[in-house]
């Protein structure tokens, strides 16, 4: 079907799961255990009811905002996720063309299918790309790839994932032949500059702490550093902490990919402004998971996130139609989002607060 049949989130996993093969289908869709924290993730929006505000002048609307200091033309921004090959042969590279379209920023996985190099190539002058790092229990090969990143104008943080110290049990993955054993990695070693190998991911370090890791890696990058994976108001304000010199937190359950019946962001965003709201103000709150409308994208910012980002929906995009499919993803949510903030009486994000939304009185909501 042409990519202008295909009108949702929805539409795009259905002509997605069709194309994909059977492997690949499960290394997308797959997540722990009995994916409480999955369904979970898009039920949370769900149970939040919006509140609009009407006679007021909407006749402008400008989803543009600030992450991190840098420019962007929409909140929305694409999580980092392995393997976007799996999906289309233009991998993070296509994915990059078509934020480069729609002024978005991406975060390249640490398990990309290309090498950070190949992704940021065609780079524009206002693209703004981080890159996601998972600490490797050979530590030395984590300092090759940062020493890397470094070099890389376009790259304007560094992303470090903290729920993933182990792999969530995912069933999918195991039923239909483990993706993981037979996936490229990224070659970060002296001499194979550009090189992408076949090998098995080499093992992630569970021994990671705040004390001794953050430090490690201050040392190792001037770039501004975000924690992704907090899941609780507590690790939230710990990374607040001024001496710690975190510039951002990504409230996230990996796409309900970890720890089952972890809680979804929109869960602990509710924590955070009960027991410290003042952590908003400190560092950057952005979140992921399940946010598959305009809608989710509104509630999340008025929660407080600034920043809110999709992980599956992008790979659907690619898999559906390529660079065009991921354009035509993001522009979905925009315009959606745009759609539903006019209708909330808004025209920019920074307006749009608590005052908007209210839980759900409804059980079945
Ligand atoms: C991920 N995610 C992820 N996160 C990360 O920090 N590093 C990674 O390499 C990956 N890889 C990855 C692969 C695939 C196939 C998926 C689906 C997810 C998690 C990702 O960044 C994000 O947290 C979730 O995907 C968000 O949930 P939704 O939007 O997929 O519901």
């Amino acid at each position: 079907p042409p990519l202008q049949s295909l009108l949702n989130m929805d539409d795009f996993e259905q002509l997605a799961t069709k194309k994909l093969s059977k492997k690949a289908w499960a290394y997308y869709y797959s997540a722990a255990d009995d994916k409480i924290s999955k369904s979970l993730n898009t039920q949370a929006f769900r149970s939040i009811l919006l509140r609009p505000r009407v006679f007021i002048d909407c006749t402008e609307c400008n989803l543009e905002t600030r992450l991190l200091g840098n420019q962007v033309s929409l909140p929305i921004y694409v999580s980092p996720a392995a393997q976007a090959r799996l999906g289309h042969s233009s991998g993070e590279a296509g994915i990059a063309e078509a934020c480069r379209s729609l002024g978005a920023l991406q975060i390249i996985s640490n398990s990309a299918s290309m090498t950070p190099e190949q992704i940021v190539a065609n780079a524009s002058r206002e693209q703004t790309f981080g890159w996601q790092l998972y600490i490797q229990d050979d530590r030395a090969k984590s300092e090759r790839m940062v020493a890397r990143v470094n070099k890389l104008n376009a790259i304007k943080f560094i992303v470090l994932t903290l729920d993933s110290t182990v792999m969530g049990k995912r069933e999918d993955d195991q039923r239909f032949g483990n993706v993981i054993d037979e996936i490229t990695e990224v070659s970060y070693s002296k001499g194979s500059k550009e090189s992408i190998e076949k090998k098995a991911f080499a093992g992630m370090d569970p021994s990671i702490t705040w004390t001794e890791t953050l430090a490690w890696l201050q040392t190792r990058t001037h770039l501004p550093i975000v924690l992704k994976g907090i899941q609780t108001h507590e690790d939230a304000y710990i990374a607040s902490l001024h001496r710690l010199q975190v510039k951002g937190i990504i409230l996230s359950n990996h796409g309900g990919r970890s720890l089952d019946t972890a809680p979804p962001a929109v869960h602990t965003l509710f924590e955070m402004r009960k027991y410290c709201p003042e952590v908003f103000d400190k560092l950057e709150v952005w979140v992921d998971g399940g946010v598959r409308r305009g809608t989710d994208v509104v509630k999340a910012l008025c929660l407080g996130a600034r920043g809110v980002g999709i992980g599956r929906p992008p790979l659907w995009g690619l898999a559906a139609g390529g660079v065009e499919g991921v354009k035509r993803t993001l522009q979905i949510l925009a315009d959606e989002t745009k759609t539903c903030m006019r209708l909330l009486g808004v025209q920019r994000v920074d307006q749009l607060g608590m005052h908007h939304v209210s839980k759900s009185r409804h059980s079945e909501l």
